[in-house]
Formats: C-alpha cells, structure tokens, sequence
C-alpha cells in the first residue's frame, strides 16, 4: 500500500488554529539587579479546531501566564504566537478587537468575571453587538435565546433577567461560557474554569464543553493541575513544571505510560479516574489548587533563581549529578509522545525498570 510509505504524521497533521512557538515570559520584579521570574520558557503548543489540549501542572508552574500569552494579554519576552499560521497582532484597537473575537478565555471564577451590577441579559448582549450582526431587537432576543439554550440553561427567561448572584456557581459558569461563545470564537482558553465549582457540577460542566467543541468545532486549552480530569475530557496532555512543558502527548499515553518522573509523581497523587474521584475534591486551599507547601513532594522552585539543569531535579526521586547541571533533552518517546528527561536516553537504576524507559532504550 503506497500510504504506508508516507510518513504517518505528514498526510494526517490537522492544521492548528492557534499556536504557541518557543514562547519565554519573564515577569521583571528587580529592575535594579535585573531580576525576573522565569515564568515560561521555550514553551510550543499547537491548538486544533474540535481538539482539547490539556495544561496540567501545580499552582505557580506558569499554566496562566501560557494562557494570557496565548490571549495576547501578556506580551512574550521572545518567541511567537500564530493565529492560523499568521503572527497574531493585538496593535491597536480593531486588531485586539479581532482577536478577541476569535480567541476568547474563561476564567476560574464567574463571580469575578462577571460584572455583580448588571442582569444576564446585557451581560451577553454587549457581545452579541459588538462582535455579532444584531440586526434589530427581536433579533437580538432570539440570539440570546440560542445563547442561553446552548449552555443549557432553559426555559431561557428565567435566566435572561437574573444577576450573577441569583444564580448558582455552576449556572454563573455557564453564562462566562455563553458569553465567551457569543462572539462564535475559534479558541477556548479555559483557565481552571472547574475548579471552584461544586464537586456535583464539575462533570456537568466538561460534558457540556467537551459538546460545545465537538458541535462547534471549537480549539479548546484545558488548564487544569488534576490531571486525572485532564485525562478524561483532553484529547492531549502538556505537563508543565516551573515554567517549561516537560512532557507532551496523546491523553492516554501521558497518563497510561507517563515518561517524566514529575508525572509520575502527579499521577501517583491522583486518585483513579476510573472510579471518578477526582471530582471529589482533594483540596483544602480556597483556589482548589494543591497545596504545594503540604503535598509529598517537596516545595515548588523559585523561579527568580531557576534550578540549574533540570529545573525539577531539586524534587525528581531519579535525579542524578548530571541532572545538576545539564539541560535536560527532549527525547521522543513515540511519534507524539515526548518528554524531556535524560533517565529516557541513559536509564539509571529506578529508571530502568519502568516500561516506558525500556520502550525508549529498544
Ligand atoms: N504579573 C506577574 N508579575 C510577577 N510574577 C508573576 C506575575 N504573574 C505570575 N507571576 C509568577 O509567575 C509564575 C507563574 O505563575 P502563573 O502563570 O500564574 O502559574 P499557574 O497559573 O500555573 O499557577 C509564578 O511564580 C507567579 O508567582
Ligand atoms: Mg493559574
């Protein structure tokens, strides 16, 4: 068969709506003694109409700042973001006006996203006009109709005139999302858009974006650090820690054959999916991350003095001397699986055993 002869990822590479190439943020926080925080480097991520990619790592790793760059509301210190294949502009204002239209974000919290003064009805209705073609009031009316079926929340009435705090947790999410929809974007940038809901609602609320991408074709970026959830509803996972993606594949392998002992880790703290209990709340903090400070694997780095090396060995079970001191390689594990670890290319002793490192070594 002449397909056989093609390179698997050529013929099939669907073409990415919006992409991250090799974007570093450094936040400045000492001007004087020139010191920033090494918030993303290097960071690559392709987004693909009908897809979700997930971002998962702890509190601090840089999940955020990655989605605000992707927004355009972070200006990258080096590297570029394309919106389909051409550098996205957000100079002046109909460029970022555009961009927004086609890129929009939600955010963890609808209570702070959504203006507490005004009714559902003129929170949606303000995109509709500026980015859609209202052409008159009944038009409008049946617009936001549509908008509020779309996210289920019907009879559409009974939610039109409501304030956000008439509303409950689940239902003011379901209204930041109709009104990142009422602009028919391209991408989804969901920013812990879970995290502060009701354990009950969580499953609820990924039925309905994992509905929305699918109908809609919509690019969708996950970011999440449960990665149990990331796995059940992602299409693909990026594992980020300290600032740098360490691992990046389809969501069943990252999480049925993980490479990257920070992974491992994360997974090991992770209840099985199978068995739903991720939804069941591991947290105690207020934002519903992890806390760092308690979890059992050591404290999350500074990132004003990154670790030398690789920036995970300070807390990596593996690490060895070399480690220390050298920029750990990014190996690929299989056509679309990677990882940045040297245990992949020099297994050590803990590492050998694992059967991913022996896929690699093969
Ligand atoms: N505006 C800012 N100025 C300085 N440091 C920042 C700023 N925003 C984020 N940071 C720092 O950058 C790092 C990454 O933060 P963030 O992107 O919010 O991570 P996450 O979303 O994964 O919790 C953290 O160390 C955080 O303290
Ligand atoms: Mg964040």
């Amino acid at each position: 068969m002449n397909d056989e002869q093609a390179p698997a990822h050529t013929a099939a590479e669907p073409v990415p709506v919006l992409e991250a190439v090799d974007v570093t943020v450094r936040y400045p926080v000492h001007r004087a003694r020139g010191e920033s925080v090494h918030a993303l480097e290097n960071a690559s991520l392709r987004l693909i109409p009908g897809r979700t990619v997930a971002l998962v790592g702890e509190s601090g790793s840089g999940k955020s700042t990655f989605a605000r760059t992707l927004a355009l509301a972070q200006k990258p210190t080096s590297g570029s973001i394309l919106l389909n294949g051409k550098p996205a502009s957000a100079q002046g204002r109909r460029a970022r006006r555009d961009y927004a239209r086609r890129v929009q974000m939600v955010l963890q919290d609808p209570f702070a996203s959504l203006n507490p003064l005004h009714r559902v009805r003129y929170l949606l209705e303000r995109p509709l006009r500026l980015h859609g073609s209202v052409t008159g009031r009944e038009d409008l009316e049946q617009r936001l109709r549509a908008l509020l079926e779309r996210v289920r929340l019907t009879p559409p009435e009974r939610f039109l005139d409501a304030f956000p705090h008439e509303l409950s947790g689940g239902q003011r999410q379901r209204v930041a999302i109709a009104r990142a929809l009422a602009v028919q974007p391209e991408v989804l940038l969901g920013d812990e858009l879970v995290s502060m809901l009701d354990v009950s609602i969580r499953l609820e609320i990924l039925n309905l974006l994992a509905t929305l991408r699918d109908e809609e074709h919509l690019a969708m970026l996950y970011i999440t650090h449960d990665i149990a959830g990331a796995r059940y509803f992602a299409d693909e996972i990026a594992v980020m820690y300290a600032g740098e993606i360490v691992e990046y594949g389809s969501a069943e392998d990252v999480t049925q054959t993980p490479a990257h002992p920070y992974t491992r880790l994360l997974l090991d703290s992770t209840p099985d999916p199978d068995r739903m209990e991720f939804l069941a709340g591991r947290t105690n903090r207020e934002d519903g991350e992890p806390d760092a400070a308690t979890d059992d694997y050591g404290e999350p780095p500074d990132l004003v003095h990154p670790p030398s090396g690789c920036r995970f060995h300070p807390r990596c079970p593996l690490a060895r001397a070399a480690c220390r001191t050298e920029s750990p390689p990014h190996v690929q594990v299989t056509d679309r699986h990677w990882a940045r670890c040297v245990l992949l290319v020099e297994p050590g002793d803990g590492a050998s055993r694992d059967t991913t490192t022996a896929e690699v070594t093969q």
